[in-house]
């Protein structure tokens, strides 16, 4: 198996938030790898500004730190580094105020036509100012590209606010907004596995799926980013987002192509198909809860509350929920999403729950038979695993049991997968827009969510209290449960 580099064309993209968290862990490591990979054409510039005042030589030392610590397999040889850590220069600027800018304006004056990318890798509230100053500054050319992170406002009406502000200055086909879970190789995966086979479209409905699970679970707490997290939650920085983009590419009719509108298309019709999150589906088809201290795999954790230093925040960390999609093809089939922090397992994967056979031609001594199951794993062990019956080998008579055809990409294919992260960057370079939110999927993907925010700000009770290291509060299970189905694996 060969992996396949096209170069894209020059570039100079400029971070915002250039010594933050975001730039650190993903995308100069990134960026290092396609350059590593020989991806970015010798002319291609990375400028990074920020507030702090900084050399290039501090830049670059900056960089080659974070390099260090996570970029991932790393084999280069320090001319590959070096040959990377010369593209990058620094100017200070302030989103605020109009200092710095004109550092700026001179670092980019001799390029105004190559492909400009504007990474905002910093605080929505500063979206709109840094858009501002950008137009004012005559830094918005023909070919300039602005790049913003999940999750896009508070609420609806707030990405709306920030949707006008980004653009009065960039046309929607130049706005770029990122949600890193849909360049996961196991989502683009997932789109090959639906539509280059002919075998799932046909069984893809209500007639053949009893139901589907979408899980993100993660091991760790918080960390350091305890003040955005506070303000955010589970539901805000994960369901609306990453989960419910997830749910789409699972649910969505198949595009004519994979033109990005085509795509979007497909996608913005699902989310105005949930059935909306009100009256009594507020109580039966959804539970919050936090985490309490426990244990991780590295020992004892504090609980969310300790961890903030606030004994009262009613800030969930877990969400679990029944969504239902109102539509010929799903009519009738739930979709369990659930996501945390803090439980026992670093997992995300899609579980399509097949029907049992209508009719069952064997006979008890054969045995039980057990319905068809896919799982579509995205991480950590990127695979597809679907679960058949055959007949037990050997001699015996004909007895039924069940086994996984299973294919670990990892291990068939021996390739290192990119970080969503790199394609999705190369993307905004090269202008492909597919695995982008678009702002009508934001917005409907905040008016299912707004019913619930809402009524959690009106509602008198807390998150329910789980134990770091478990699968989340007691009522999640019965959530699945009641339905008379259970999570997958580890879940229940
Ligand atoms: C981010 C969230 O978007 O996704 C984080 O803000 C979360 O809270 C992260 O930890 C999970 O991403 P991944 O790729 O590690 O599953």
């Amino acid at each position: 198996m060969t992996t396949r580099i096209i170069p894209v064309e020059d570039f100079d993209l400029v971070i915002f938030g250039a010594t933050g968290d975001l730039s650190q862990r993903k995308l100069l490591p990134a960026l290092f790898h396609r350059d590593e990979q020989g991806q970015i054409p010798p002319g291609a510039c990375i400028i990074g500004t920020s507030r702090r005042a900084m050399s290039n030589e501090e830049f670059r030392n900056f960089a080659a730190a974070a390099i260090d610590s996570h970029a991932k397999f790393m084999k280069a040889t320090p001319e590959v580094v070096e040959r990377f850590l010369n593209r990058l220069s620094y100017t200070a600027a302030e989103a605020t105020q109009d200092e710095g800018w004109i550092g700026l304006e001179k670092e980019l004056a001799d390029r105004k036509d190559v492909v400009r990318v504007f990474y905002l890798a910093v605080a929505p509230e500063l979206f709109g100012d840094i858009c501002g100053r950008l137009g004012q500054h005559h830094l918005v050319t023909p070919k300039s590209r602005v790049v913003v992170e999940k999750p896009l406002g508070k609420d609806g009406a707030s990405a709306e606010a920030l949707n006008d502000a980004i653009g009065k200055v960039f046309q929607e086909p130049a706005i770029y907004r990122i949600d890193h879970y849909l360049g996961k190789e196991t989502v683009q995966n997932l789109m090959a596995l639906r539509f280059a086979n002919v075998l799932f479209e046909p069984v893809w409905n209500h007639n053949y799926v009893d139901h589907v699970q979408i899980t993100v679970a993660e091991t760790l707490g918080v960390e350091g980013r305890a003040g955005y997290y506070d303000t955010s939650g589970a539901l805000r920085d994960m369901v609306q987002n990453h989960l419910l983009q997830l749910l789409c590419l699972t649910v969505m009719e198949p595009p004519s192509s994979l033109d990005a509108n085509a795509v979007r298309d497909e996608k913005l019709k699902v989310l105005k198909s949930l059935r909306p999150m009100t009256g009594e589906r507020l109580q039966s088809h959804i539970v919050r809860g936090q985490y309490r201290a426990g244990a991780s795999s590295q020992g004892p954790v504090a609980g969310y509350l300790d961890e903030l230093g606030n004994p009262v925040s009613t800030t969930e960390t877990f969400v679990a929920l029944k969504a239902e999609v109102g539509s010929w093809r799903w009519n009738g089939t739930p979709f369990y999403l659930r996501t945390g922090k803090r439980l026992p397992q670093r997992v995300s994967e899609i579980v399509v729950q097949f029907r049992d056979i209508p009719h069952n031609v064997f006979g008890r001594a054969a045995g039980p038979t057990m319905p068809n199951q896919l799982v579509i794993r995205l991480q950590p062990d990127e695979g597809v695993k679907l679960d058949i019956m055959i007949k037990d080998p050997g001699p015996g008579g004909m007895r039924l049991t069940h086994v996984p055809l299973d294919m670990s990409f990892r291990e068939s294919f021996n390739v290192r997968n990119p970080d969503a992260y790199e394609r999705l960057l190369m993307d905004v370079v090269r202008g492909n827009q597919t695995l982008f939110m678009r702002r009508d999927e934001v917005a409907a993907a905040w008016a299912w969510v707004d019913p619930i925010l809402d009524h959690w700000k009106a509602a008198q009770d807390a998150p329910k209290a789980y134990t770091s290291g478990t699968w989340g509060p007691a009522a999640s299970v019965a959530l699945i449960e009641r339905d008379g189905r259970t999570w997958h694996d580890g879940g229940a």
